[in-house]
Order: C-alpha cells, then sequence, then structure tokens
C-alpha cells in the first residue's frame, strides 16, 4: 500500500494549527525566521514554500533574503539580532551556503532555543541522549510516517545513508522507538544482504533506483527519502514500480516525506515558541 504523506499532512497540520490557536491566545504569535544566502533556484522555492505552509498554518515567517556576497561577520551579526529578538522563536539558515562563509560558525551562532533545524552541536547532541526539543525534521517526518502504519519496537530497521541531516538522526529516533538497527553507506558490503532483512528500510542515499524489488523483504515498510530530478521529474532513491509490490507500505516521491518534512519544521517553531514563554 502507498503510505501516503499528504494524508498525514493534513492530521499534521490540524494539530500544529490547535497548538498554535492555543499560544495566540495567550498572545504569543509563533514566528519563524528564514535566511536565505544569495538567488539559488533551489533555496529560493524552498523559502517561498516555507511562507505558503507558515501562512496555512498561522505561523509568521519572516524572510530574509541576503546578497551571495555577505560577509561571514555579517551574516553572523544578522543572526545574532534575530537571536535577541523576543518575537522570533525559530531561525532556519537555507542551505548550502557560498564557500566564503563557514557552516559550523553559523550553525553555531543560532541560539539553540531557537534552532528548529536541529543541527546545533548542543541540540545534536542531545538528539543522541534523547532529550532535544527539536529533532531534524526529516528524520521526525519518516519516524512519524512509519508509526501510522507499524509499531516500530522490536522491529529490525536498516538506514540507507548516514547523513547528518538524514540517516543519522533517523537511526537516533528508531533506536529510540525500541528498534534494531543498521546503518548502511557507500562502503558498506553486501548491502542486499542486509536491506533484505529488514522490517523497515529507509533509503536517503541521492541515487534513483538503488533499492530495487531484490533488495526488499516482503512485507516490508519502505521510506524514500530520496529526491532526485530525471528529466524534469521527482524521484526517489527506490525504485517504486517494482517496490510497491513487494513492500506492505511505500512512501511516494513525491507525495511522501518531502510533504512532512516542512511541517515538522513548524512543529518544532511552536515548540520552541511554547518553551521560550515557559507555556506548559
Ligand atoms: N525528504 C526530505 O525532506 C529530504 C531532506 C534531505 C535530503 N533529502 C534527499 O535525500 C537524499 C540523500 O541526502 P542526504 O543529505 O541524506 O545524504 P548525503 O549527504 O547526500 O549522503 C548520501 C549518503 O548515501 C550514502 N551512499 C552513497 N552511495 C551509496 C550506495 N551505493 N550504497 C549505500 N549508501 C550509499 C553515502 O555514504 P558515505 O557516507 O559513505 O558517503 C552517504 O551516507 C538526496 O536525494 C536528498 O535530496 C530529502
Amino acid at each position: 500500500m502507498i503510505l501516503d504523506g499528504k494524508e498525514i499532512a493534513l492530521r499534521l497540520q490540524n494539530e500544529i494549527r490547535t497548538n498554535v490557536e492555543e499560544l495566540k491566545k495567550r498572545l504569543v504569535s509563533p514566528a519563524l525566521a528564514v535566511i536565505q544566502v544569495g538567488e539559488e533556484k533551489a533555496s529560493e522555492s524552498y523559502a517561498k514554500n516555507i511562507r505558503k505552509e507558515g501562512e496555512a498554518l498561522g505561523i509568521y515567517v519572516e524572510h530574509h533574503k541576503l546578497s551571495v556576497e555577505i560577509s561571514e561577520e555579517d551574516l553572523l551579526y544578522n543572526i545574532r539580532n534575530l537571536n535577541a529578538r523576543k518575537d522570533i522563536h525559530g531561525i532556519l539558515v537555507e542551505l548550502p551556503l557560498p564557500a566564503h562563509i563557514n557552516k559550523a560558525k553559523v550553525v553555531e551562532a543560532i541560539a539553540p532555543e531557537k534552532d528548529v533545524d536541529g543541527f546545533h552541536p548542543i541540540n545534536f547532541g542531545k538528539l543522541f541522549e534523547g532529550t532535544t526539543p527539536f529533532p531534524p525534521a526529516t528524520a521526525q517526518a519518516i519516524i512519524t510516517a512509519i508509526k501510522s502504519v507499524v509499531t516500530i519496537e522490536g522491529k529490525f530497521a536498516v538506514i540507507v545513508g548516514r547523513s547528518n541531516i538524514v540517516g543519522k538522526p533517523t537511526a537516533v529516533l528508531l533506536l529510540q522507538e525500541n528498534a534494531t538497527i543498521t546503518i548502511a553507506h557507500s562502503r558498506t558490503r553486501n548491502l542486499q544482504d542486509l536491506t533484505k532483512m529488514a522490517d523497515i528500510l529507509v533509503v536517503s542515499v541521492g541515487k534513483p533506483k538503488l533499492i530495487g524489488r531484490d533488495f526488499v523483504k516482503p512485507g516490508a515498510v519502505v521510506i524514500d527519502a530520496g529526491i532526485n530530478k530525471i528529466d524534469g521529474k521527482l524521484v526517489g532513491d527506490v525504485d517504486f514500480d517494482s517496490v510497491k509490490d513487494e513492500a506492505s507500505y511505500i512512501t511516494p516521491v513525491p507525495g511522501g516525506i518531502g510533504v512532512l518534512t516542512t511541517l515538522m519544521l513548524f512543529r518544532n517553531t511552536v515548540k520552541a515558541a511554547t518553551l521560550q514563554n515557559r507555556i506548559v
């Protein structure tokens, strides 16, 4: 069966809207600042999507579009200003950044309590401890999608891809949900032998059709986080047509995990506003 991100998204949107209304009743209006450096098409459309989704949820999105030539110092100055503002609860710096800017310095400049992306070293450390308030958005989206169809506890999960953005945080969250996990990457030997054992298979690699039918255990839940463009069409890392009859559930691309990711960012923003205003 197709694990439809859009259906889960409707539920999530309602949950977030309700929480936003609760906050507004207490005179807290959740707000997210999005910093875009340069005018790359992908960053431009990501910012546009965030603004649109924020509007639909009642969350204010302040878009800071900065020149590609901005100095690192000036970018850090902008972040510090946003850190100091009481009316901004979350800060997102769009990646990638131009080569003359040190990404680590930028991520570390964001106040941990406003780091709704969850990549500040303090929050990333807390992720492993199980105490971060802001689990990274894509990993949260993946866990929510899996939980909507199966119980995670006791399952054997294989995560293909070990990026800090998707693979590692997803593995940690699955472990917290009491799955037994294995993480595979480009140097993993006999990938297929591993993936064929997985009750839950999560793929975040960036290679179209990497995972075919022969890589999947019958009845497995298959989550495809990959986003690739072929001839102008979006496809995932899983060969959807060949795997769909083998898996019990499979996320499509588009319309799967990608749909949920931005919502998780807003869920984190609402949480940030709640924590900053000491609302329990
Ligand atoms: N849905 C969303 O919200 C979302 C969010 C972020 C990214 N994405 C998409 O997810 C995909 C991956 O992005 P990412 O940032 O997670 O990863 P990434 O940083 O691009 O790294 C790719 C990972 O895949 C591994 N890999 C490469 N070739 C492999 C192979 N043949 N077999 C097994 N593993 C292999 C790499 O191993 P090594 O570590 O050994 O190099 C690495 O860990 C992209 O298509 C991206 O657009 C989607």
